[in-house]
């Protein structure tokens, strides 16, 4: 019998320490004309404080059109990056530089270089969470989003290389049919949910809808009801006529979920704690980087204008074409996608 307390998410920060400092970011935003941007994965506090939350492919679209002058993008740094790669001219700040992600450290730009040279008719998809130097030697990026409609509408005569989480690629494989070479990366956080949790979590609670993010593995993809984005989790549950979810992603998402679906229960999904550490201290279903963000390190980016992320104009240059390639594709009427 799975611990329903150790199915719940991190507290948020208390109201009476977040409300001073929510305070002096809506004065900086105003002096800065900036414009916060948070990944659906960020602590609550940071979320509510956030002009626009969402999943990736949300926030490369905000990015794409905003006319803040600075933006601040609570998430990780590919995200950030990928914010500057739109938006050359403007401040991209985030709380945290050391805000990595396993997907990306997976996938180091001169091995996938490499790989690409030992056949010349590959075309290159990547997911998003790589750096900007993978984006670079690619022909489109996806989101988990928009994954499926974007290899749906790959050249049909090229030989499809996905680039670097396994497990989105081969989710995309089973939903379209086409055959890719799949990188071997993955998420560490999502990896860590395992079939028989979930499945004792569904047994535990069986009118629960089980909605599971597809960098998860397929034998816990398997025993899900929706396998989707973390926006289109949200879209899902309230549409659901279900009042019970268990969620297989990383926790943050259960503060959106809670707001914008009043009335229905989220349970997170739990994980094997394989260091057997008291779950108090290690909550696996909360990703490491995703939570290095904090309110105050929001402040102080946006005080000190730093971190920043700069990038190579020539980088900046050649991998903005994947990212528009891939955003012109998502903005297509449904009966053009290709
Ligand atoms: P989405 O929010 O785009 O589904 O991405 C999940 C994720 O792991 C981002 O790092
Ligand atoms: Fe990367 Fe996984 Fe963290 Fe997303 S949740 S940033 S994919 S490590």
């Amino acid at each position: 019998m799975i611990d329903v307390a150790e199915l719940q998410p991190r507290a948020a920060l208390a109201p009476q320490a977040a409300a001073p400092m929510a305070k002096e970011i809506f004065t900086l935003k105003k002096q800065l004309n900036a414009v916060i941007l948070a990944h659906n994965y960020q602590v609550p506090e940071i979320q509510d404080v956030a002009d626009f939350v969402g999943d990736s492919l949300g926030l490369a679209q905000q990015a794409a059109k905003t006319s803040a002058d600075v933006i601040v993008f609570c998430g990780v740094h590919f995200m950030a990056e990928t914010a500057k790669i739109l938006n050359p001219e403007k401040i991209v700040v985030l709380p945290d530089r050391d805000a990595g992600c396993s997907l990306e450290e997976s996938c180091p730009a001169p091995a996938l270089a490499k790989l690409q040279a030992t056949n010349p008719n590959f075309w290159t998809i990547a997911y998003i969470n790589c750096s900007a130097a993978v984006k670079a030697l690619c022909d489109v990026i996806v989101t988990s989003g928009n994954a499926e409609r974007i290899v749906n509408a790959a050249p049909k005569d090229r030989d499809l290389l996905f680039v670097p989480d396994e497990n989105l690629g081969q989710w995309v494989m089973e939903q379209t049919g086409r055959q890719m070479t799949l990188w071997k990366g993955n998420c560490y956080a999502h990896v860590e949910f395992q079939r028989e949790r979930v499945l004792a979590a569904k047994i535990q609670f069986p009118d629960a809808k089980i909605v599971v993010h597809p960098e998860s593995l397929r034998a816990v993809r398997a025993l899900a009801d929706a396998v989707c984005s973390t926006e289109k989790m949200i879209a899902y549950c309230q549409t659901s006529p279900a009042r019970r979810f268990v969620i297989v992603t990383e926790s943050g998402i259960i503060h959106r979920l809670r707001k914008e679906c009043p009335g229905k229960e989220f349970l997170c999904a739990p994980v094997f704690n394989t260091l057997q550490l008291p779950t108090d201290h290690c909550r696996c279903s909360e990703c490491k980087f995703m939570k290095l963000n904090t309110l105050e390190k929001v402040r102080d980016c946006m005080k000190n204008l730093a971190p920043r992320v700069e990038l190579p104009a020539e980088i900046i240059q050649r991998a903005r074409r994947p990212i528009e390639r891939m955003l012109e594709i998502s903005a297509r009427p449904m009966e053009n996608a290709g």
